[in-house]
């Protein structure tokens, strides 16, 4: 495999670093199948921060998961009570990196700078980075909160290249979500798709430079 030739790396946050899987766990014993609750929820809560945007307003990616997980128990009749909602959003603070994430990341970011760039509100990222164990790895945590917008809008990728004072085209940005892939291509970062669910790739275009099944295989190209 070719190496990519970047000066720096910037990931995204949930479904590419760290598994939301975890919130379809915390779902368990209040839904009665929890993995389409989850998968709803976040359906929801990434199509709200896309109409927000389009509607040129904002709420912070809390507000947004709360106001998307209300949707999700009205639509699927689940009942949730008091005090089984904070354990629902609170899955959004304790995300489990995958487990191949640790070991990569360390090796990377002996060679690369590494940043976080994420529509996660920076409580949230803070939160998710200390409980995951990754926060010592990345040099930036960049949120789209200082924008107050969400990818794909280029506004929220060109921090990435004035934090890292880095040109854009020197910098991968790595992300398991497709339309992120789509808007950071287009923005014009090089782009590796963390595909590991082996989805076909999005008709729409431009392509990624890179797709692998794993940080792993991302790893290899990268060294
Ligand atoms: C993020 C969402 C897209 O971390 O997963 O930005």
């Amino acid at each position: 495999m070719a190496r990519l030739r970047v000066k720096g790396i910037a990931f995204d946050m949930y479904g590419t670093v760290v598994d939301v899987g975890a919130v379809a766990v915390a779902c368990k014993g209040i839904a009665p199948d929890p993995t389409a609750f989850a998968a709803l929820w976040r359906t929801k809560q990434l199509e709200y921060t896309f109409l927000l945007s389009l509607m040129g307003k904002y709420r912070n990616f809390w507000t947004v998961s709360d106001q998307a997980l209300e949707f999700t128990t009205r639509r699927l009749g689940v009942e949730v009570s008091p005090e089984q909602r904070p354990r629902l959003m609170n899955a959004w603070l304790e995300p489990r990196p995958y487990p191949e994430v640790p070991a990569v990341l360390a090796r990377l970011k002996e060679r690369y700078p590494l940043a976080i760039l994420s529509n996660g509100s920076p409580k949230m990222l803070r939160a998710g980075l200390a409980h995951s164990g990754l926060k010592a790895d990345f040099r930036w945590v960049i949120s789209a909160d200082a924008v107050k917008l969400y990818k794909p809008a280029p506004k929220v990728y060109a921090q990435a290249p004035k934090q890292m004072n880095l040109k854009k085209a020197d910098i991968l940005f790595v992300s398991s979500n497709s339309f992120d892939v789509l808007g950071a291509k287009s923005f014009g970062f090089r782009v590796c798709w963390i595909n590991r669910a082996g989805l076909p790739l999005d008709a729409l275009g431009p392509r990624p430079d890179l797709v692998v099944a794993s940080f792993e295989t991302l790893r290899t190209a990268m060294e």
